[in-house]
């Protein structure tokens, strides 16, 4: 099939516009081998701007070279702070002396964790001018966890064309709840704490393995937080933060995107790095579907089943089901023998992607926070736009079993989040490649 390549075009808000790249997968080939897992996004993206509130030099490990970890990097060294690459992924962050609290919006707008720099910033200088955060859509994601969490602080706050502005003459410790396990927000609000007076609670807090990661590095240069992994988190304030170095922990989400790859393409493959107790709810799921999973130390091996069976998952914060996983397992699922459910209980359209992989002949219908699959569907090459990083992860999975040629536009999302994903599912066998579109 002879596929012409219609251009994808970004429309900016100064009326330029520009191509995409574009990624052409030839389907239907077995994966097969060993995929090592980059360190993990949303751990990394919050350990860079707890660097900026530490007074010495920090030196970070295991960073992973996607376009999220870089844009917060260009935020950081917009301020002045000093950031060199010792390797691809050692990132040395020297923020002893910045040149301001103020962040311009054509940075932080294409991503979330921009966010982070309210709390950091807060936390050491007393001050941050921050605009609203971009990321993926996914519906509303407003940030009043983060926004009270700092009032209750001693923060004043107040949102201005966009931006948010933070200032306080001191901080002091608080008892904090927060009405649902938000990540962003239980992560801000401690990096804020940090720095305050006296002890901050943070009830409800959210449990995920980059939290925990966040709270390890900021004790590693002399913060006092406790109990991060629990739903309590108490800080103990300190007047600053030193250097050190620290580790970045590996990508769940990475790694559930190649086990899933695995099992769609019935495949065998070995995910390695990783920390397989962070995989439990993605393993059990995929064991009741017909995989067979083995695990050691700092691996899981993947071999797919050509009949798989439909199960049904819901998305919960940890250990739940992630809900940055539903897209790929809901694409899994529509390959499965029977009816599957797929609830999303985090966020409330995270469903956008299902026109996009319907496309490519999945049988699956939405009603609200719930989609059903009809199971068996075979998925059929055409052209498709990731509409998010997640969704771009999905219509990878859905082209690589896919008969014929996949071509998947809004690669950018991509970039946001996988490191070099070409490279390592090529790797493992698949036929997929890049097409440049130059500026
Ligand atoms: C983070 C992750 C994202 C993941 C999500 C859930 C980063 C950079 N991003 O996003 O990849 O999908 O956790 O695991 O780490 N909420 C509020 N008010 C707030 C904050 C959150 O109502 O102030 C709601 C949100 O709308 C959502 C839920 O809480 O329904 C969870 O959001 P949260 O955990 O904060 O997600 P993010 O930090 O946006």
């Amino acid at each position: 099939m002879k596929v012409v390549y219609l251009p994808s075009i970004i429309y900016f808000r100064g009326g330029r516009v520009r191509a995409m790249d574009y990624i052409v997968i030839n389907g239907q080939k077995t994966l097969k081998g060993k995929v090592n897992i980059s360190g993990a996004k949303n751990a990394a993206v919050a350990i860079l701007p707890a660097a900026l509130a530490s007074d010495g030099v920090c030196v970070i490990d295991n960073l992973p070279q996607i376009e999220d970890v870089l844009g917060m990097i260009a935020a950081m060294r917009s301020m002045g702070v000093k950031c060199e690459f010792r390797d691809n992924h050692t990132l040395i962050v020297d923020a002893r002396e910045i040149n301001g609290q103020v962040l311009d919006e054509r940075l932080t707008k294409k991503m979330r964790a921009s966010y982070y720099f309210m709390g950091a910033l807060l936390g050491r200088y007393k001050h941050a001018e921050v605009p609203l955060p971009g990321g993926c859509d996914l519906g509303l994601r407003p940030i009043d966890y983060h926004l009270k969490g700092f009032a209750a602080l001693g923060a004043t706050c107040i949102q201005e064309h966009g931006v948010v502005k933070l200032s306080a003459e001191k901080l002091t410790g608080a008892n904090i709840y927060l009405d649902c396990p938000s990540v962003g927000a239980t992560i801000n609000i401690m990096m804020a704490a940090v720095f305050a007076d006296g002890v901050t609670l943070i009830e409800n807090a959210a449990k995920e393995p980059h939290v925990v990661d966040a709270a390890s590095f900021l004790n590693k240069i002399g913060a006092k937080i406790n109990g991060a992994g629990t739903s309590a988190i108490r800080i103990t304030g300190v007047p600053s933060l030193r250097g050190g170095e620290y580790t970045v922990l590996p990508d769940p989400i990475e790694a559930g995107t190649y086990m899933i790859a695995a099992a769609i393409t019935n495949g065998d493959v070995v995910v390695e790095n990783i920390i397989p107790k962070h995989m439990d709810s993605v393993t059990a799921k995929l064991k009741e579907m017909g995989c067979t999973i083995t695990e050691g130390g700092d691996w899981i091996h993947v071999c797919g089943n050509n009949h798989l069976r439909s199960c049904d998952i819901k998305t919960a914060f940890y250990p739940g089901f992630p809900t940055d996983l539903q897209p790929q397992m809901a694409t899994l699922l529509c390959r499965a023998q029977g009816t599957s459910t797929i609830t999303e209980n985090v966020f409330e359209q995270r469903f956008r992607y299902i026109q996009e992989i319907k496309r490519l002949g999945a049988q699956i219908k939405v009603d609200g926070r719930m989609a059903v699959t009809k199971g068996a569907c075979v998925f059929t090459g055409a052209e498709v736009t990731a509409l998010d990083l997640r969704a771009g992860a999905a219509l990878v999975i859905a082209g690589l079993c896919a008969k014929g040629e996949t071509v998947i536009g809004g690669v950018s999302h991509l970039d946001r989040g996988y490191e070099n994903f070409e490279e390592k599912f090529r790797s493992l066998g698949a036929d997929i490649k890049r097409i440049k579109r130059d500026e």
